[in-house]
């Protein structure tokens, strides 16, 4: 049973007497800014040689990243993953393995300096690595950061020069440490090197929570990778929902790539172009010294890096779903621009045909499409746009039109502060999947406390003024519960509140508000009891 309400609670009343508050309300949200740094591009170690690795296997990488010509479109970082160390002496200090680093680290990084590249290394938040534990690398017990954090970042920093640092779990996991203290007792040992320009990767396998962007410049949100398809398609699928937690330079890492080994060719362009399009890290797994040239073409082409490089630093969001298939869309160049990346991937075993309103995507009139994996135009569409994706491939493609001001704002696009995938929050914010909601997904347990809010940070009105919102929510009582209400904030000011909602299914609940011409950042949230779950709401210029 759908139940219509209007509310037009408190909108107008506050829009009139809210000269107290000018700050707030008179100034819209800030563009994101563009002084930050891309998703970081270079090679790592792991995925081809594990601990198997050596001082003259590091610098023949290095040698091969700038003799193939992809220090050239942007690959810098060379980095050593798990297997250089070697002991400790009776004062703590780290030793590299005898047999791989006979030399140590120093000169690794030296030469990789010398190519005019960056060099990577890498430790663990505990006491023992994770080569000591899955490759039963043995000098890896003892290795890891916990109790020597300032001794050995100012070695690897400071005294071997390295660039960027890897910093895994598998120790601090055995020690039951909280993520978050952790990482930033680290990073404070980072910081006191002196050195402010170290990149810095958190490698605990799951999205660990807003704070991973106030200590790091990349995540990784999944499990590792492996070579085969099976993988790549595990960890898009776990992707899907995390654009709004990749902003300001800072950005999910969707683990090393497996271009160059055993994916056929139409699953190393879903690789590569949906990591692009995602904005993840671009770090090379393979043998850079043998690898075939098609999959070196893909790793060099530029189009597909100026998306994953843009300026803007956006994930692309699921703005359609089909079934097991998806439309990826983000904006590039410029925020809410004529310009737009879009991918369609068909991850399933049959050929998928794709059929996209523009609408959908924000762009009207025609819309120039051009297909970025082969460089080439498709051509020129007015409404919608038809194209079908072989099994395990992609479309990834420039979208240019007309931009549109959207009327609908998905809650699995929105910015969730309280979210994690650690599982460190009893009843956390999370993705609840649900037939009868548009894209088949919605958001539950947001408020209950304050802070535990959806958040839209990019609303967009043309004129700016009042509008009809209509949220999409399902209000049933969990155990216990008095009462649902909700709160609809825009720029940070309470435009309406509805109280005691009830309702098994998804209802439409109508609220006025007041937007500012350009950005807008619309929260949602209950900060005593549950808000309702939430799907979607849209928008009515009154
Ligand atoms: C894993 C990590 C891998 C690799 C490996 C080294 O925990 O996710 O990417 O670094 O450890 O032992």
């Amino acid at each position: 049973m759908k139940k219509f309400m209007f509310l037009a609670l408190l909108a107008g009343a506050i829009l009139s007497c809210n000269s107290g508050n000018e700050e707030k309300t008179s100034t819209t949200v800030d563009e994101p800014s563009t002084s930050f740094l891309p998703p970081l591009m270079g090679w790592s170690s792991w995925n081809t040689y594990h601990v198997n690795i050596n001082e003259e296997l590091i610098k023949r990488q290095a040698d091969a990243m700038v003799s193939q010509g992809l220090k050239d479109v942007g690959y810098l970082y060379i980095n050593t993953d798990d297997g250089f160390f070697g002991w400790r002496d009776e004062t703590g200090l780290m030793h590299t393995h005898p047999d791989r680093f006979p030399n140590g680290m120093k000169p690794v990084a030296d030469h990789i300096h010398s190519l005019g590249l960056k060099a990577g290394i890498y430790s663990d938040a505990g006491t023992n690595t994770c080569g000591s534990m899955g490759d039963n690398d043995v000098r890896g017990i003892g290795s890891g950061l916990y109790g020597h954090e300032q001794q050995d970042m100012d070695l690897y920093l400071k005294e071997w020069g390295f660039d960027f640092i890897k910093i895994d779990y598998c120790g601090a996991s055995e020690l039951g440490l909280d993520e978050h203290q952790r990482y930033a007792e680290i990073v404070d040992a980072i910081h006191k090197t002196g050195r402010t320009d170290v990149s810095i990767n958190i490698c605990r396998w799951a999205y660990p929570g807003a704070w991973a962007a106030e200590l790091a410049r990349s995540w990784r949100m999944s499990g590792d990778i492996q070579d085969g398809w099976s993988y790549v398609k595990s960890i898009i699928g776990e992707s899907l929902y995390l654009s709004s937690f990749a902003h300001d330079g800072h950005y999910n890492d969707m683990d090393m790539l497996e271009i160059g080994r055993s994916l056929t060719q139409s699953e190393e362009e879903v690789h590569f172009g949906i990591w692009c399009i995602m904005s993840s890290p671009l770090l090379i797994g393979c043998d850079m010294t043998t690898i075939r040239e098609s999959s070196l073409n893909l790793l060099k082409n530029k189009e597909l890096i100026a998306i994953n490089q843009d300026k803007l630093g956006l994930q692309a969001y699921v703005a359609q779903r089909f079934g097991d298939c998806y439309a990826f869309v983000k904006d590039i160049e410029e925020l809410h621009g004529n310009k737009r990346a879009m991918a369609l991937y068909n991850p399933t075993e049959q050929p998928f045909e794709f059929t996209v309103d523009w609408k959908t995507m924000e762009l009207g009139g025609d819309v120039k499409v051009r297909d970025l994996v082969h460089q080439k135009d498709l051509g020129t569409f007015n409404g919608s746009f038809t194209y079908t994706v072989e099994p395990h491939g992609v479309l990834v493609a420039s979208i240019e039109g007309q931009r549109l001001e959207t009327d609908v704002y998905e809650a699995e696009w929105a910015y969730l502060p309280f979210y994690n995938e650690i599982g460190t929050r009893r009843q956390m914010i999370n993705f609840l999947p649900e037939e009868t909601a548009s894209g088949g997904m919605m958001v539950t347990n947001i408020g209950g406390q304050p802070g535990n809010d959806i958040v839209w940070k990019n609303v967009y009105s043309e004129q700016g003024g009042d509008y009809e919102m209509t949220v999409y929510c399902n209000s049933k009582f969990k155990r216990n519960e008095k009462t649902r209400d909700l709160h609809v904030l825009v720029n940070d000011v309470e435009q309406a509140v509805v109280n005691n909602l009830h309702s098994d299914e998804i209802e439409a609940i109508k609220v006025k508000v007041a937007l500012q011409p350009g950005f807008n950042k619309v929260t949602m949230n209950n900060t005593i009891f549950w808000a309702p779950d939430i799907d979607r709401f849209t928008l009515k210029k009154l």
